[in-house]
């Protein structure tokens, strides 16, 4: 069909946009939903067969999904220019189904409303071609009131996987086809508010506001009517204006202006919505013909001195980008859904989000206002794969750059979401979509969403790429740009306010060092915060080789080309289960920083609008982890204020680690969270300590054959193997705890993060020294009170390093055992520096006294506390798309793994150390790249370490982790650590 080919033909006979408000009159029902079950047929097969509405094609049996990245889906399949589709395979499906008109419609106009369908429609009424409409994400409404008879009618449309509009949705996601939001016919009264856009004035400090509602109403007769609005507060009419008399026929647009005093203001801390309703009546007779309701909170979002700023203060954006999608139903997200996810969002102290990367249901910004976040509105516009090839610019046929052909089609992309969103208090910025690199066409849409709304302003991130129309964006947006950029921006006396609009790349086991840029926004007020990216991982469920669930990735479909897992970059696994990344988030993102010391607390209240004094501050005292003391303050900090408060604790004399913590909840339940919901906590940690010196008395037996060396002593025995040149053998109470040979270890299973900055490449010698590790020499020594084993190893680095380990046998039935490593020059940093254990499957439960509950790096750990946790290794195995790195625990004091009696061993150090306990060893979770690929556990794989490099995040392409947070191999390093049975 010509038009699927044509740029400038995007819509034939679509209605125009309008505000997504609701109305009723007459007694009559006036909206009918067609979702369900249509007659289907996939391409020119002439079978018909069924499908559900909303959905898409291909998760319901009609081709295959494909997950490409910025390559166009045809990539080297079919060689287009933009704008061509491809001719080769462009599958489409129809989609059939039989309607009737209810009866009260007669007469009337009758439009149908698809709020969604990818990638166009060609829509038919009756067999007569109705109209053709693109852009996936917004609405297509049409009038069929000429094609409609009597009785029964059929609707066809025909949805087209790829039409020229697919050049502009180039979004980093699954490319999925079909009728995936919801459909249904409409009438409306006789006379009808067909839009409105609300806004209002804030003056004399958001005391005085003017409210103004522009109406465009319609009607097919001249018709004399009164208009009154009204605007009411939890069902109470606070204001009212009435309009006598007007004369409406076919379409007028009426103003409405009244001034208010004290509006209670929206935000998303406090989310103040009232209603505005539309009455029309009939002037003569005084009838009621419509109603119409709007929510609208009162709230002025603007830039000054180059500060955004929400009803007057500087707003820092603590958000996600969030996909729609949901691991069944892709796209096609259900109101379930999106009320968990609002609640997540707030449960985890995030304010705002960003339609990443067009316009998603009007339901989630009803939620979005109703619940409070802050919201970046994103037009559906992204041409990636135009303008960059393999990471490199490549401009010589980028759209939509200045290019007339494309023009009218992306300003109407703006147009429809702007219409339809324009009433929400919670978009605060529009953005003129994603990775579209520069040019005037863009400058042109910028201007025109400012023509039309002067209550929110413009973000595009693309002028970074091409600075030609830098005033295209209001802001200076950046993606994934690194700390110290950022810092140099800031510095240089910048222009504009700063935005992340996306950071900290959630791929796999990631998220450290966030805390690096959340300490930018007390150092920068033109800092304003950013987007995590993203929400939720894009993995669908699907079956494995062996009949099991699991989600699926790029690539599993059978679809090439792919980008693989890159679309599972989710702090929320693809069913919506938290990922352990949402521990550090949740904390660096909350409002209220508490600082605790031995005598006192700090809280900094960053909030806007709340006072602490709205939730309970609780004060707890531990004593080695355990809770000896607790009770509940009030404590009042107005917002953006500090105070500091005088601790009174129970006065400690005895020895032991004592931590003081100190934490904010709700008071009451709220719709997101429980009554005492943890909001964030602060810990100071000390000790009391006097030095009891333990006295050792005796000693083990220490049996030194000619090819092992044995300890034994009271509940303990073990055998290191000169032959095999490591500890084959530990019993505890006659249990063995050893499987195969203990060796030093220094590699761990790479990470997406390690993946994407090459460490596998730049640090494998270090895989090798783990694996392959030659004894050199063993030597048994007696001391005073102990019997010592100290091995030496050589390491197959380049060059050749050794280590050393040493196990100490004690009589009081411990092993102290010891690594060391001298450090040593031109030699990659080590992933990590400890030793690891196969210990038998059934000690597979864990308790710690360390930083927990969920898994903690050196680079993520502000949201984890000292604390004494329980899991087991099963839990303990993330769930990222590819097994990889997961688990670790630092800052622990003493561990615990033991079988389901609670016997097993304990790992216990003076210093801290880290620790994991997983059901496969590193190698094994190394070489799967699906969980079904791993093999049956048939060990704990026990990994006791000094320290592991930090995970990183910045992003998973190439950054780097922080110097800080690695482990270099020029250093010394030492660490020891006791093992004993736990009873
Ligand atoms: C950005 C892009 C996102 C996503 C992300 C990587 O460049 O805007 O859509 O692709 O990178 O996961
Ligand atoms: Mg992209």
């Amino acid at each position: 069909m010509e038009n699927l080919h044509n740029p400038k033909v995007f819509k034939i006979n679509r209605l125009s946009a309008h505000s997504a408000h609701k109305y009723q009159g007459l007694n009559i029902e006036w909206k009918k939903c067609l979702n369900g079950v249509w007659d289907f047929s996939y391409c020119d097969s002439p079978n018909w067969t069924k499908i559900q509405v909303p959905g898409h094609m291909e998760l319901q049996g009609y081709g295959d999904p494909q997950y490409v990245n910025t390559m166009y889906p045809w990539d080297g399949r079919e060689n287009l220019e933009p704008g061509e589709v491809p001719k080769e395979f462009n599958p489409f499906g129809i989609y059939k189904k039989e309607i009737e008109v209810p009866k009260d419609w007669k007469n009337r106009p009758i439009y149908i409303s698809f709020q969604g369908v990818e990638s166009c429609l060609e829509l038919y009424c009756n067999g007569e071609f109705v109209g053709y409409s693109e852009d996936s994400f917004t609405p297509s409404e049409f009038d069929l009131t000429q094609y409609l008879k009597d009785g029964k009618n059929e609707i066809t449309a025909k949805v087209y996987k790829w039409c020229s509009g697919s050049w502009l949705e180039d979004q980093d996601f699954w490319r999925f086809a079909g009728i995936f939001r919801d459909v249904y016919l409409y009438s409306v009264p006789d006379v009808h508010v067909r839009d409105m856009f609300i806004t209002s004035d804030l003056s004399s400090g958001f005391k005085k506001a003017n409210l103004k509602n522009i109406l465009k109403i319609q009607s097919y007769e001249e018709t004399l009517v009164d208009v009154e609005m009204e605007l009411l507060d939890k069902g109470e009419v606070v204001l009212k204006v009435e309009e006598k008399n007007v004369k409406v026929d076919k379409d007028i647009k009426l103003e409405l202006n009244k001034k208010l005093e004290n509006p209670k203001l929206w935000s998303a801390e406090k989310p103040n919505l009232y209603d505005v309703r539309v009455i029309i009546k009939n002037s003569e007779t005084g009838k009621v013909i419509e109603e119409c309701s709007q929510k609208f909170g009162f709230r002025k979002f603007e830039i000054s001195d180059k500060i955004m700023k929400i009803n007057g203060e500087r707003i820092v954006f603590k958000g996600v980008n969030r996909h729609e999608f949901n691991c069944y139903r892709g796209r096609a997200v259900t109101e379930e859904d999106m009320i968990w996810d609002i609640k997540f969002l707030k449960a985890n102290n995030f304010n705002s989000v960003r339609t990443s990367h067009y316009p998603n249901q009007t339901r989630w910004y009803e939620l979005c206002d109703e619940y409070g976040l802050y919201v970046i509105d994103e037009v559906n516009l992204e041409t990636h794969g135009t303008w960059q090839i393999l990471g490199l610019p490549c401009t010589e046929k980028v759209i939509p750059n200045n290019n007339p052909e494309w023009l009218e089609n992306i300003i109407d992309r703006a147009k429809s979401m702007f219409e339809r969103d324009k009433n929400y208090p919670s978009v605060v910025i529009w953005s003129c979509g994603n990775e579209s690199f520069g040019g005037e066409n863009l400058f042109k849409m910028s201007e025109f969403l400012r023509s039309l709304d002067k209550t929110r302003v413009i973000h595009y991130e693309g002028v970074f790429w091409d600075r030609r129309y830098d005033k295209t964006s209001d802001m200076e947006s950046r993606m994934y740009a690194k700390v110290y950029e950022i810092e140099k921006y800031l510095q240089e006396t910048p222009e504009k306010p700063f935005l992340l609009c996306e950071y900290s790349h959630a791929m796999g086991n990631s998220n450290g060092g966030l805390h690096k840029y959340t300490e930018l926004e007390k150092k920068y007020p033109m800092y304003q915060g950013g987007f995590i990216w993203d929400y939720i991982d894009q993995s669908l469920m699907k079956k494995d080789p062996f009949g099991n669930d699991y989600l699926a990735f790029g690539g599993d479909f059978g679809d090439r080309p792919t980008d693989y897992n890159f679309c599972v970059n989710g702090i929320v696994y693809g069913d919506r289960r938290p990922s352990p990344k949402v521990q550090e988030i949740k904390q660096l993102f909350s409002d209220y920083k508490i600082n605790v010391d031995e005598k006192t607390f700090t809280i900094d209240n960053q909030s806007l609008f709340t006072n602490c004094n709205e939730y309970n501050t609780k004060v707890k005292l531990l004593k080695n982890g355990v809770k000896i003391f607790e009770e509940i303050l009030e404590c009042s900090v107005k917002p953006l204020s500090e105070k500091e408060f005088k601790l009174n604790l129970p006065k400690v004399k005895e020895n032991g680690e004592y931590t003081i913590e100190v934490s904010l909840h709700l008071k009451e339940e709220r719709f997101y969270a429980p009554k005492d919901h943890e909001i964030c906590f602060g810990q100071k940690v000390y000790k009391v300590e006097k030095k009891l010196k333990e006295k050792l008395e005796g000693k083990p037996i220490l049996i030194n054959g000619g090819f092992n060396i044995g300890i034994q002593t009271k509940n303990m025995e073990l055998i290191f193997s000169k032959a095999y040149g490591g500890l084959i053998s530990l019993k505890f109470c006659g249990k063995q705890f050893v499987d195969g040979v203990v060796m030093p270890n220094f590699w761990r299973a790479s990470t997406d993060n390690d993946r994407g900055n090459k460490m596998p490449f730049r640090y494998a010698q270090w895989k090798l020294a783990s694996m392959y590790a030659k004894m050199t020499n063993v030597e048994a020594i007696e001391k005073e009170n102990s019997v010592e084993i100290k091995a030496i190893y050589e390491l197959p680095t380049n060059p050749i390093t050794t280590c050393e380990l040493i196990y100490e046998g004690f009589a009081n039935g411990k092993l102290k055992v010891s690594m060391s490593y001298d450090g040593a020059e031109n030699l990659p940093d080590m992933p990590l520096f400890g030793m690891s254990y196969k210990i038998p499957k059934e000690y597979s439960e864990i308790k710690w006294y360390g930083m927990g509950p969920d898994e903690n790096y050196i680079d993520r750990v502000h949201g984890a506390k000292l604390g004494i946790f329980e899991t087991d290794v099963n839990r303990n195995m993330s769930e990222y798309v590819i097994p990889q790195e997961c688990g670790n625990r630092i800052g622990t004091r003493w561990a615990e793994i033991t079988d389901k009696t609670g016997f097993g061993l304990r790992i216990s150090s003076e210093d801290s150390f880290e620790f994991s306990a997983l059901p496969y060893t590193v190698s094994e979770i190394e070489s799967a790249y699906h969980h079904y690929e791993l093999p049956k556990s048939h060990c704990t794989a026990l990994n006791i370490n000094k320290v592991q490099m930090g995970v990183g995040g910045d992003d998973s392409w190439g950054a780097l982790i922080h110097d800080e947070y690695l482990v270099p191999s020029n250093k010394k390093y030492e660490f020891n650590y006791i093992l004993e049975c736990n009873i």
